[in-house]
């Protein structure tokens, strides 16, 4: 049976931490969905949802047992519909875990065969959030450091787009 993970996110847009976390999934798991938040809740996206799914497959490019899906609904019944094992998700700090906690605990009840793994975030990457990479870039910052090579000019024109 293939064994198969789910890395889920709003990836607004993808960073060099999500990079890390995705490529460590795909060496644990045949295959790994990286699964992009169609509609968020509450705030707007800066970039579309293809968009998004386009600079996931430009950054993920060459990992060959990942694919990047846009999603809507319960992240559970996704899984569910797509024969996940588990959600692999990176931590960063000690402020992300309640948060991340109680979403995983939500999950196991909405779908009990579904486990999350967390991985532990690669030090470099610590800091890292899509949140600051569109400050920074907004404010004219180097964000060389925060994205892969191959998308950094699109987000950079994308983002000073929004901002100016
Ligand atoms: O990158 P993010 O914004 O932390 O990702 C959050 C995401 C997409 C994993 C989460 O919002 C999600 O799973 N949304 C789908 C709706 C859902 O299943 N909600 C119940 C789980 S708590």
């Amino acid at each position: 049976m293939e064994r198969i993970a789910i890395c889920p996110g709003s990836f607004d847009p993808v960073t060099l931490g999500h990079v890390d976390i995705i490529s460590r999934a795909a060496k644990m798991f045949d295959h790994v969905i990286v699964a992009v938040l169609i509609n968020f809740s509450k705030k707007s996206p800066s970039f579309s949802i293809d968009e998004r799914i386009d600079l996931l497959k430009r950054a993920l490019h060459g990992i060959n047992n990942v694919e990047v899906v846009g999603f809507n609904g319960l992240l559970a019944d996704y899984a569910k519909e797509r024969n996940a094992l588990a959600l692999v998700k990176g931590l960063r700090a000690v402020s992300d875990f309640e948060y991340e906690f109680q979403m995983a605990l939500t999950n196991k009840i909405l779908n009990p065969e579904l486990e999350t793994i967390f991985l532990t975030t690669s030090a470099q990457y610590m800091y890292l959030s899509s949140s600051f990479v569109k400050q920074v870039a907004s404010l004219g910052g180097d964000i060389s450091s925060f994205v892969p090579e191959c998308i950094l000019e699109t987000v950079k024109d994308r983002l000073l787009h929004i901002y100016q």
